[in-house]
């Protein structure tokens, strides 16, 4: 492999780390020498995850919940404290919230996934960003989804807030456009998952994700896995990706193409 794939020596920060893109992210830095720092609200989950590294990666679990403003200085404070600095940022968590037509939606429904897709992303980015301004390096990496480019029926809030999502990925990383930290974001497609399926029977208890109708539309004909998010995410991740800053990378088998 290409050496400035390899993330030997840099500490990588990933969120949303229990869940499926993100555990499969957080094994592929490793795997590429990646020392990691893991956070999740879900504490079962983030240590069976966690558990699946090797010990090469040192990996530090922190449980957190991104809404929380102490939460996420003190995710940050701990990956400082025990790794010394942070190079990668993996801005991950997100949630699909519920699955119906907007005008069934409640407020509280609205602000929660606004909480965690927005507003999560944001205080990662505002605790993490002077770090790596001091270090004058890093990469950013916030996960959108093709929901940010496009309508999607009954999950308008979700697609409202990864619309944030790449708008912010675009401002900040303008903001830092004189320093050698870059910041970009994956937009993953129709990926196999639990989201996934909860979207899809959120919308009709019988539909499943991949019904022949759903895959016609998807020109790889077939759904994404979270390791191929992973990949995109390790190259963005990447000094291989030295000259790549305010992307939204789509992961979707070429289902935006057309
Ligand atoms: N699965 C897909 O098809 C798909 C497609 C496009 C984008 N995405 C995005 O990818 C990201 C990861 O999704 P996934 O499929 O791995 O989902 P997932 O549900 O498996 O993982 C999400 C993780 O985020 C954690 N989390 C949720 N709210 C949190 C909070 N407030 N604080 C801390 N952790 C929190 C959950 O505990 C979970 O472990 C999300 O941002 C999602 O919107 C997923």
């Amino acid at each position: 492999m290409a050496d400035d794939l390899r993330l030997d020596g840099k500490v990588a920060l990933i969120t949303g780390a229990a869940g499926e893109i993100g555990t499969a992210t957080m094994q592929l830095f490793a795997a590429r020498g990646a020392r990691i720092v893991a956070v999740d609200r879900n504490e079962t989950q983030l240590q069976r995850a966690v558990a699946t590294l090797p010990a090469e990666a040192r990996a530090l679990a922190v449980t957190a919940d991104v809404t929380r403003e102490d939460d996420v200085a003190a995710y940050v404070r701990r990956a400082v404290e025990a790794a010394g600095t942070i190079d990668v940022f993996f801005n991950n968590a997100g949630i699909e919230g519920e699955v119906a037509p907007i005008q069934d939606y409640t407020l509280e429904n609205f602000r929660r996934v606004l909480d965690v897709n927005v507003v999560g992303v944001f205080l990662g980015i505002k605790h993490v960003l002077p770090i790596m301004l001091k270090a004058n390096s890093g990469s950013i990496v916030n996960t959108a989804s093709i929901a940010g480019l496009m309508g999607s029926p009954h999950i308008a809030v979700y697609s409202a807030s990864k619309h944030a999502v790449i708008g912010l990925t675009k401002s900040v990383a303008m903001e830092c456009s004189t320093t050698r930290v870059r910041v970009n974001c994956v937009c993953p497609g129709l990926i196999q998952s639990r989201m996934l399926s909860a979207i899809f029977e959120g919308r009709n208890p019988n539909a499943r994700a991949d019904s022949e109708k759903v895959l016609n539309r998807i020109p790889a004909h077939r759904l994404g896995l979270p390791a191929e998010v992973a990949q995109t995410v390790a190259f963005l991740a990447s000094d291989a990706a030295s000259y790549v800053s305010g992307s939204a990378y789509t992961v979707d088998g070429g289902r935006t193409a057309g």
